[in-house]
């Protein structure tokens, strides 16, 4: 890795922090809920932070499943390791969509018990999924990959975010270029 600046692995683990504290914003956006004045300005909040969090999901999940994983094909040793992390990137989106389902069940009154349990669910299910990554697939990564593949994989992740026509072209790798509600989003 000659230039830590443009290392993807380590855009990768900073898009884990973001989405660690997406999870908080969602949790914080979650709270608002209980106050039945406030209820319909929390539900907007939490919507914008749930479509935030779903976009970043998505991006990020893209980027390891078209970009980091296909290039580890070849490591045997980590072909079942890598069919899991596969199937629990399903498994969020299912976890994240139960989510918007519990908001918008009832416009807000039952969620305010129930957000708070499904978010502690996702984040348990996230710390699991991430640090196997961080600690597993990433190390692996770096030991494997020549420096032609981590260029490709940058530039790859670079075109999913505009820079090579499509998406928004002013968010980088890790960027985050708006932030609904005044909500913390991270780097
Ligand atoms: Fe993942
Ligand atoms: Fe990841």
């Amino acid at each position: 890795m000659p230039d830590d600046r443009n290392d993807p692995l380590e855009k990768l683990a900073a898009a884990h922090r973001s989405l660690e504290e997406n999870l908080n914003d969602i949790e914080r956006a979650a709270r608002g809920l209980g106050d039945p004045r406030g209820r319909a300005a929390a539900l907007e909040g939490l919507s914008g932070v749930i479509a935030y969090f779903e976009r970043s999901m998505i991006r990020h999940q893209e980027d390891e499943e078209r970009s980091l994983f296909p290039r580890l094909a070849v490591l045997e040793s980590l072909a079942p390791t890598l069919d899991r992390l596969r199937k629990e990137h399903k498994a969020h989106q299912r976890a994240l969509d139960e989510l918007r389902a519990a908001i918008e069940r009832d416009g807000g009154a039952g969620a305010a018990e129930e957000v708070p349990q499904l978010v502690d669910r996702l984040r348990a299910e996230y710390q699991r999924h991430i640090a196997c990554e961080e600690q597993e697939v990433f190390p692996a990564a770096r030991r494997f990959l020549q420096p032609s593949a981590v260029h490709a994989i940058t530039n790859e992740m670079e075109t999913r975010r505009g820079r090579g026509g499509q998406g928004n072209p002013a968010k980088g790798i890790s960027g985050r270029p708006h932030r609904p509600g005044g909500l913390r989003r991270g780097p």
